[in-house]
């Protein structure tokens, strides 16, 4: 089947089956252009508890359609390409959480969004890497446990010195893998060209940078800038923009081929047209208790509004 044929089906089934289809911004081209919301991990949560569809395809990692399960258990939720996970999700086990809870009671556990249902359910707080400095800041206790990100963890720390955050090991393996050096290399190669990075850096490359944000953030900046920006983050971001944004500014891609997140980049437009038509990818499930306890934690990032 060509490209075209495949949109073609996709819009067609789609509307057959009352489905809506979600990408996150890291997706390949095709499926960004293909989706009928596209964002970051906070506008996708955001955009679930809105939605009338009784269908919802998530064409990004498990933990994001796990989330949409979580949000709306009466929906149809599947992840469009199977097998795609987010190495970060699993690094912490719950039990270290739990046992860390009974140690420090007055310690709040806030998780980021890339995570487990079980790992969410033992937490306070969930948030995004839009949301986290905001409500770390709002949060009535002052220690806090930021997991599973020591980069994004130290990145809220810094940006709120009022509070004692602690972290712990984990770490997005694409993220994590960005030197000082290549920052250092691109800005010289650039002169006067502002970088944006995501926190999920190390705090030495976020420090050589300009500005640090989501993905939602990181488009917002360069969108504002009046030349071109370097963006240091996975590399939907800057193809994003290239394709987007129909202005003269380059939006050049730090690090280059090595910024790329082969699991973001596994959904083809054949899965997701396998998935419309309940012929592929991975329907979601989570157990109630488990549900009910990561349902509390997500609603409360809700209710500080992002
Ligand atoms: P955001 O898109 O929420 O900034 O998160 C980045 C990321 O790595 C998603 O997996
Ligand atoms: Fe996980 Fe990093 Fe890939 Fe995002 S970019 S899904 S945090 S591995």
């Amino acid at each position: 089947m060509t490209k075209q044929e495949l949109l073609n089906q996709i819009q067609q089934v789609k509307q057959e089956t009352d489905t809506v289809i979600l990408a996150h911004t890291y997706q390949p081209p095709e499926i960004v252009d293909a989706a009928d919301i596209t964002g970051d991990s906070f506008k996708l949560a955001a955009a679930v508890a809105k939605l009338p569809n009784r269908r919802v395809i998530l064409c990004g990692v498990d933990f994001m359609a796990e989330t949409v399960k979580i949000l709306s258990p009466d929906k149809q939720v599947i992840l469009a390409s199977p097998n795609a996970t987010c190495p970060m999700a699993t690094q912490i086990d719950p039990s270290r959480v739990r046992a860390f809870k009974q140690q420090n009671p007055h310690t709040a556990v806030c998780c980021y969004i890339n995570t487990t249902a079980a790992l969410k359910a033992e937490c306070d707080i969930c948030v995004t890497s839009s949301s986290a400095v905001k409500i770390v800041n709002a949060m009535e206790q002052t220690d806090i446990l930021f997991i599973p990100d020591q980069n994004l963890g130290r990145f809220v720390a810094q940006s709120c010195p009022h509070k004692n955050v602690t972290v712990w090991d984990g770490y997005c393996p694409v993220h994590n893998k960005v030197t000082p050096q290549q920052i250092a290399a691109i800005k010289a190669e650039y002169p006067n060209t502002p970088v944006a990075v995501h926190p999920e850096c190390k705090p030495e490359v976020v420090a050589l940078c300009d500005m640090a944000g989501s993905t939602a953030d990181i488009i917002n900046f360069a969108k504002a800038q009046a030349g071109d920006v370097i963006i240091a983050t996975e590399r939907g971001v800057a193809e994003y923009l290239n394709l987007h944004e129909t202005t003269n500014k380059r939006y050049i891609q730090a690090c280059g081929d090595t910024l790329i997140c082969p699991d973001m980049k596994m959904t083809t437009l054949t899965d997701l047209l396998a998935a419309l038509k309940g012929e592929g990818g991975k329907e979601m499930t989570v157990d109630p208790t488990v549900r009910a306890g990561a349902k509390a934690a997500i609603d409360k990032m809700l209710a500080y509004g992002g």
